[in-house]
């Protein structure tokens, strides 16, 4: 343990995971944020999964509590919010991390439900979480929020609609941390490339018909970085920098977790 957030209360949203043999990208920063000593609330609509996660954190010492809520509802995130003061006073590390890809193609084969769904859930379970969380900050006068997209935002991806859905949270981040820098509020983006999680390869392997072990293959060759994917800690250690005051005149900001990928542009 250590205490680059001693003192902070931590929400996670999306903090459990999609089964598998590695650990995802919430679960992990909700790992590494009690590590690093801040009090933890592990946000899932799959409550089980949230409680698996506090698990491990208690286990190793750590406090956090589990709460079950789908961060696309306006009231669930609205009570999430006012339960988690009434709890601890007060929120200092939003961490939104929920995100979902589907039957996604290129423009001219658009799925209406599937945009519909993609585009609902990246973005409104961003948006309401912070639309509740703005109040507290802004009393508190202080606070730090980060968005979870993609370098799909930023790079050639023929999904469109999960590729929407991520550059709309680069945008309305930038909007975030302009509107809410004067009270002390940062707000920033981490983007993740292609990373070793069981939502991208148990998720994929599935989706495509793919055996895991040529998926893996497959996405190792097309990292700069020693060919490697990376893995859920790597973004967790970004989250962990942009939650604690080590970053604190950093806000607005897009980073790219990608072992180099984002760098081919241009
Ligand atoms: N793994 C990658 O290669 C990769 C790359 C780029 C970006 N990302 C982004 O990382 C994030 C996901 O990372 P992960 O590995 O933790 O995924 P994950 O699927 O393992 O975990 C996401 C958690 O969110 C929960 N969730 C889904 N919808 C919810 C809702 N409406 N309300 C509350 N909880 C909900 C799920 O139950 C799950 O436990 C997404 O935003 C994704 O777009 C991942």
């Amino acid at each position: 343990m250590s205490d680059r957030l001693a003192g902070k209360v931590a929400i996670v949203v999306g903090a459990g995971q999609t089964p598998g043999d590695r650990i995802g990208n919430g679960r992990a920063t909700a790992i590494l944020f009690a590590r690093e000593g801040a009090r933890v609330v592990a946000v899932d609509r799959r409550l089980d999964s949230a409680e698996e996660t506090v698990g491990q954190i208690v286990g190793e010492g750590g406090e956090a509590v589990a709460v079950e809520a789908d961060a696309t509802s306006e009231p669930e995130c609205e009570r999430l919010m006012s339960g988690v003061v009434e709890r601890w006073g007060r929120i200092d590390v939003l961490h939104n991390n929920v995100g979902v890809g589907g039957a996604d193609a290129g423009p001219a084969h658009v799925i209406e439900s599937e945009w519909d769904r993609i585009l609902a859930v990246n973005l409104k379970s961003v948006i309401f979480p912070c639309k509740y969380v703005l109040p507290v900050m802004r009393e508190q006068q202080g606070g730090s929020i980060i968005n979870i997209s993609s370098i799909a935002a930023v790079c050639s991806a023929p999904i469109v609609a999960y590729k929407t859905s991520k550059a709309g949270i680069n945008a309305y981040t930038q909007s975030l941390a302009l509107g809410n820098a004067s009270y002390g509020i940062r707000a920033n983006v981490i983007m993740p490339g292609l990373m070793n999680t069981p939502m991208a390869i148990e998720g994929i392997s599935k989706g495509l018909g793919i055996p895991k072990e040529e998926l893996i293959r497959q996405r190792d060759a097309q990292v700069p970085l020693r060919k490697k994917m990376g893995t859920a800690w790597d973004v967790a250690w970004a989250a962990v920098f942009l939650a604690c005051d080590e970053s604190r005149f950093v806000t607005g900001v897009a980073l790219p977790v990608d072992g180099g990928q984002s760098a081919r542009i241009g």
